[in-house]
């Protein structure tokens, strides 16, 4: 398994939040408007940045499942979950959600949701996922990398930096299968369209100022561009040098996937 650095994730957070988009959380309120408790599960956990959003969002009172393989990323967010007069019950699962995934009851759940998880996720995961979830009221996946990203100012090499990171992220990711990557929002959407009325909308990072931020991305640009034959370097050294010169940005875009029960 290809694991997640918890201080990557945290740092996520902040932009992530800021990305997500807030439409979603209005259809999710009015789709609930009758109920005083809601059961969400959530998938691929990590350090808990999911929760951490829809929990003062969501109107309700809320039952919490939390599923992630990695015991250190449960670990940390255990550590640092903070709960409030909302959250009525919270459960960690220390879970295969890829190889075990017919294991959950997702009956029992009002909300089955995950973020920053979609793309990691094999092909045959996501009919599985769908058989087990035509019925399901709510099904959300926020943030989905989309096969796009931006800096600026411009290089002559952006494109094809991208377009080694996209080859990239379909590679296998630990999981012993080819991760699906940016097709990830177009699979979920066909999975789910007969059953339920379904949303794609966007969630783009747009980051600016917080230069520590973009660094740790440039590193995962620099972990795909060493797998190459190609020398980026002078890309590289000209985005690490705009970050120093704080004359940097960063757009990627993401999609947040909303399914509502016909
Ligand atoms: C990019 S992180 C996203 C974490 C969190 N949802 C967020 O938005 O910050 C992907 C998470 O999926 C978890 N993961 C990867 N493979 C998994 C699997 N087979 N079963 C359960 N969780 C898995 C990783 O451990 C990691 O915490």
């Amino acid at each position: 398994m290809h694991e997640f650095n918890n201080n990557w994730l945290k740092l996520r957070e902040s932009v992530d939040k800021k990305s997500r988009n807030i439409k979603i959380i209005e259809l999710i309120n009015k789709k609930f408007n009758h109920n005083n408790t809601i059961s969400i599960i959530d998938l691929g956990t990590g350090t808990g940045s999911n929760f951490n959003y829809l929990k003062p969002k969501l109107k309700f009172y809320q039952n919490w499942v939390f599923t992630d393989i990695s015991l250190n990323s449960m670990n940390y967010f255990k550590q640092n979950l903070k709960l409030s007069n909302k959250i009525i019950k919270t459960k960690f699962q220390n879970f295969d959600v890829i190889k075990d995934l017919n294991k959950i009851k997702f009956k029992k759940f009002d909300i089955v949701t995950g973020s920053a998880f979609l793309d990691i996720l094999p092909k045959k995961w996501f009919y599985k996922f769908y058989n087990l979830n035509s019925k399901t009221e709510i099904v959300l996946f926020a943030l989905n990398y989309n096969g796009d990203f931006k800096f600026f100012p411009k290089h002559k090499y952006d494109k094809n930096i991208v377009n080694l990171f996209n080859k990239d992220q379909k590679t296998d990711k630990g999981i012993g299968d080819k991760a699906v990557g940016p097709d990830c929002s177009n699979l979920i959407v066909n999975s789910f369209e007969k059953t339920h009325n379904t949303y794609l909308m966007n969630s783009y990072w747009d980051v600016v100022k917080n230069y520590q931020f973009q660094k740790y991305f440039l590193y995962f640009c620099t972990k795909v561009i060493e797998n190459n034959k190609i020398d980026y370097s002078p890309w590289l050294k000209f985005r690490y040098n705009c970050i120093k010169q704080r004359n940097s940005r960063l757009i990627l875009k993401n999609t947040d996937f909303l399914a509502i029960k016909k």
